[in-house]
C-alpha cells in the first residue's frame, strides 16, 4: 500500500482563500439557460421562469461568480435583443453553436436569477463583431444608476437598480479560428487597450479581463498572451486562461494527473505576464482570470454529430455525463486552483447546468448532481482563510504526458478556528496510507472525513440513477497526538474538516 506522509505548517501562507476561486459559468448554449436554469412551464419554475429545483443545487454546489452569457456564443450577441418586452425580442441565429436564440432569458432576468443564487455575475462583451460603443452602452445600461438614456430605458424595462457588474471580460477566445470574428494578437490587443480604457472612462473601479489563448495547446500560446499585454497591460487587471481535460486513449493515469499541466499552464501565463510588466517597468501585477475549466470530452464532441445543419433552439449540445475519475481531476483541479490563489484572482468552472456542467436536468422533470457536482461543492463549503502550502513526501509514478506524478496531492486551508484538508489519491489500483501532521495548527478534531470513490472508476449518475454515486463518509480519519491518519482509497478525492 502506497503511503504519504503531509507536514502542515500554518505560516506556510499561500494567499487567502478567494471567493472567486468557486466561481461558474452560464452560457447561452445548448440547454444550459432554456431548460436548464430557465423553463417556464417546469413545475418548480417561479414567475420569471426560472426551475427553482435548479436554484437549489446551485446554491447547494456553492459557486460564486457567474461569467455570461458566453463564451463563443458572446462573439455574435447583440444585448440590445435580450433587453425589453419578451414578446418584442428578435430570434436570431448563433452561428458558434449552430443553434437558435430566442433571447428571452437576457441581461435583466438573468441578474434576478443571480439573486436567488446570491451569485456575482461576470459579464462579457462581444469585442469580436462590435465596437467600442455597444460596449460602452451596455455598461450604461447595466450600471449607470439612472438619468440617461440607457439607463433609463433599464428602469423603464422594470430593473432600478444598476446591476454594478463589477468583472468584465473583453471577448472571448479571440485566438481561435472557430470564434466568430477571431483576430490576431495584434490586433486583438488593439481592440481590448481601447475597449478597457474607454469603459474605465466610465468607471476606473472596473475590473476587466482581456483574453489570453484559448489553451495552451495553441500554436501562439506564449506569444499571444505576451503580444496581447504589450497593447493592453496599463488598461486590464486579468488575463484569461482556458483549459479542459479529458482521457486520451484510455491513458487514466496521465488524467488523473491534469493538475500538473493546470499548474504549469498557470506558471507560463504569469511568467509572461510578469516579463511585460518589468519590460514596462509597471509595479502593477496582472492575476489570472481561469474562466473556463473543467473535464470535457471534447474530442468526442468535435467528432460527434451533435451539431447538424438544423437550426434549432436549445438542442442538447455538450452534455458530458462524468464519471468517478472525472470528479477527482476536478477535484484536483480545484486544489491546484486554490495553491495557485497568489496569481489565480478568479476561476469558473465551465460550465453550470447541462452542458459539460455539475447540475443536470430533464425538461419537464428533475434534476440532478453529477459525480464532480460534490468535490466542487464540499471545497466551496469548506475551504475559508488562508491557503496553505503542504509538504507532501508521497511516492510518485511515470505518465506519458506529465512526466513524474505524485500519487497524493493535497492542499489545506486554515481559518480562526477551523481547517480543512483537500486530498487525491491517483493510484489506479491501491489504497494509500496517509498521514498528516497537523500539530502546527495547535488541538483539533476531525468534525468531517468525506471521500468520493467507487470499485468502479467510470461509475456516473444519470437521470435513471441519479445518486449512483455520492460521496461517503470516511471512518478510517483519526487524529491521534496530532497526527491526523487516513485511508484513501484508488482513484479517490477526500475532503477532511478540523475544528
Ligand atoms: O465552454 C464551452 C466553450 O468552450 C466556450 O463557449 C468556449 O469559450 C470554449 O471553447
Amino acid at each position: 500500500m502506497p503511503r504519504a506522509h503531509i507536514t502542515l505548517d500554518k505560516q506556510a501562507v499561500i494567499a487567502p482563500v478567494r471567493r472567486r476561486t468557486f466561481g461558474s459559468f452560464v452560457e447561452h448554449l445548448g440547454r444550459c439557460v432554456y431548460t436548464g436554469i430557465y423553463e417556464p412551464e417546469h413545475p418548480s419554475a417561479n414567475e420569471d421562469g426560472f426551475r427553482m429545483d435548479v436554484v437549489d443545487l446551485v446554491r447547494e454546489l456553492g459557486s460564486t461568480t457567474i461569467r455570461y452569457p458566453g463564451g463563443n456564443f458572446v462573439s455574435g450577441f447583440r444585448w440590445e435583443d435580450s433587453v425589453g418586452p419578451r414578446e418584442k425580442r428578435p430570434v436570431r441565429r448563433d452561428l458558434a453553436w449552430h443553434s437558435l436564440e430566442s433571447n428571452q432569458v437576457g441581461l435583466d432576468e438573468f441578474a434576478r436569477w443571480l439573486k436567488l443564487t446570491d451569485s456575482e455575475l461576470m459579464l462579457a462583451v462581444n469585442v469580436a463583431t462590435r465596437g467600442i460603443l455597444p460596449a460602452l452602452d451596455l455598461l450604461e445600461y447595466a450600471n449607470h444608476p439612472s438619468g440617461t438614456a440607457l439607463s433609463d430605458l433599464r428602469v423603464a424595462n422594470g430593473t432600478p437598480e444598476p446591476h454594478d457588474v463589477c468583472i468584465w471580460c473583453l471577448g472571448n477566445e479571440m485566438d481561435g479560428p472557430w470564434q466568430t470574428g477571431f483576430m490576431t494578437a495584434e490586433d486583438y490587443g488593439k481592440v481590448a487597450a481601447r475597449t478597457a480604457a474607454a469603459m474605465k472612462m466610465a468607471d476606473k473601479e472596473l475590473e476587466l479581463v482581456v483574453c489570453g489563448s484559448s489553451g495552451s495547446g495553441m500554436p501562439t500560446f506564449g506569444d499571444w498572451e505576451r503580444t496581447v499585454l504589450e497593447h493592453s497591460y496599463e488598461h486590464v487587471d486579468y488575463i484569461s486562461c482556458h483549459a479542459y481535460y479529458q482521457v486520451h486513449d484510455g491513458d487514466l493515469g496521465s488524467f488523473l494527473a491534469s493538475a500538473i499541466d493546470m499548474d504549469y499552464f498557470i506558471d507560463t501565463v504569469v511568467a509572461t505576464a510578469d516579463h511585460v510588466g518589468y519590460k514596462k517597468r509597471s509595479s502593477k501585477k496582472i492575476g489570472v482570470s481561469f474562466d473556463e475549466w473543467n473535464v470535457w470530452y471534447l474530442k468526442e464532441h468535435q467528432e460527434s454529430q451533435e451539431v447538424n445543419d438544423e437550426w434549432r433552439h436549445a438542442p442538447r449540445q455538450l452534455e458530458d455525463v462524468y464519471t468517478v475519475a472525472d470528479a477527482v481531476v476536478v477535484g484536483n483541479l480545484l486544489m491546484t486552483l486554490l495553491k495557485r490563489s497568489d496569481r489565480v484572482a478568479s476561476a469558473s468552472l465551465a460550465q453550470l447546468v447541462n452542458v459539460i456542467a455539475p447540475i443536470m436536468t430533464e425538461p419537464g422533470g428533475p434534476a440532478w448532481r453529477q459525480t464532480t457536482f460534490y468535490p466542487f461543492s464540499i471545497t466551496s463549503r469548506l475551504a475559508a482563510g488562508e491557503v496553505i502550502r503542504p509538504l507532501i513526501e508521497a511516492p510518485t509514478y511515470a505518465t506519458a504526458r506529465h512526466g513524474e506524478a505524485s500519487v497524493i496531492d493535497a492542499v489545506a486551508t486554515v481559518d480562526e478556528d477551523r481547517a480543512a484538508v483537500f486530498l487525491v489519491n491517483r493510484d489506479l489500483a491501491q489504497a494509500a496510507q496517509i498521514t498528516v501532521d497537523v500539530r502546527s495548527l495547535g488541538s483539533a478534531r476531525v468534525i468531517e472525513a468525506v471521500t468520493l470513490a467507487d470499485a468502479d472508476v467510470y461509475a456516473k449518475n444519470t437521470l435513471a440513477e441519479p445518486q449512483r454515486v455520492v460521496p461517503n463518509a470516511n471512518l478510517s480519519a483519526m487524529l491521534v497526538d496530532g497526527v491526523l491518519s487516513i485511508e484513501l482509497p484508488p482513484v479517490s478525492w477526500t475532503a477532511i474538516a478540523l475544528r
